[in-house]
């Protein structure tokens, strides 16, 4: 869902009844958002929310039992290239779960703040997969190699105290305040000259830009060949079969 407060843009992720499970359509939609952010003179600023109990569980594991080889131009990639190469700043407001992809677009995101009842997840190995969206680079560079390494292969749950901690997030609020402390910081962004904002953003992340690239193609290849393999096939059909039978 898109809406507009002043010059700042809110993408919200939807999808309530699925704990906002990321289905093709929707990364199209955030995709077109972002590219629409920056080629609109009256959007400064993006702000990416989800819904109060959830940011989003990741990808819809429906959507991965069903996808055959990811191509360059799926709708997760063409999410993932966008928010590489988004020029205007991008606030996260994140609450209940950010899981996977939930968890590794905000390593694109400028600013970052949770809610208390927070929790992340990097679950990739745990489903029998590999980080993606660069999050293998962009990890490591955020919080050294031994804090990466602990996220993305023992894929526990942690709290967003801990992702602050850890440099991942700007900060932690209450739950009745997050959204409009990110709320106000967007604003407070998008007041400021829009030329400073969108140059100082493009030298911060001078030189990150193509390797992110350069990672996200290598992670794909592997990502693709894990995504078919018969082990994470099982693990998706578990986590499908124990909904369908509880
Ligand atoms: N893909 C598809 N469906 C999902 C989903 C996902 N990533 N996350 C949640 N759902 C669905 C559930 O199947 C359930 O559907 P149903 O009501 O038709 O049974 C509904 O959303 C509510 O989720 P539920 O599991 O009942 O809520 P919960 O509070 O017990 O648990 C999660 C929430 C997010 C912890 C749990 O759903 C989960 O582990 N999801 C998978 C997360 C994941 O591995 N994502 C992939 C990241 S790469």
């Amino acid at each position: 869902k898109y809406s507009m407060d002043g010059k700042v843009m809110v993408i919200e992720i939807h999808r309530p009844e699925k704990k906002n499970a990321l289905l093709p359509g929707m990364y199209t939609a955030m995709a077109e958002g972002l590219r629409h952010g920056d080629c609109n003179d009256d959007i400064n600023v993006i702000l990416i929310r989800g819904t109060d109990d959830c940011f989003t569980s990741g990808n819809d594991i429906n959507d991965f039992v069903s996808s055959g080889q990811l191509e360059d131009e799926a709708p997760p990639i063409t999410f993932m290239n966008a928010l590489n190469e988004a020029r205007k700043p991008i606030v996260a407001a994140i609450s209940g779960l950010a899981i996977g992809i939930g968890t590794t677009l905000l390593f694109h995101c400028d600013l970052i703040y949770a809610s208390e009842n927070c929790f992340l997840q990097l679950p990739f190995s745990r489903l029998g997969l590999c980080p993606e969206a660069g999050s293998s680079y962009l990890l490591p560079k955020m919080t050294g190699q031994v804090r990466a390494a602990e996220l993305l292969l023992l894929g526990d749950r942690f709290p967003a105290s801990k992702a602050k901690e850890y440099g991942i997030i700007n900060e932690v609020l209450p739950q009745d305040e997050y959204l409009e402390y990110a709320l106000d910081k967007a604003k407070a962004l998008a007041a400021l000259p829009s030329q400073a904002i969108q140059t100082s953003k493009r030298l911060i992340k001078r030189g990150q830009q193509n390797v992110v690239a350069e990672t996200m193609k290598v992670e794909l290849d592997d990502f693709s060949r894990l995504l078919q393999s018969p082990e994470a096939q099982a693990i998706f059909q578990a986590f499908l079969n124990k909904k369908k039978n509880s």
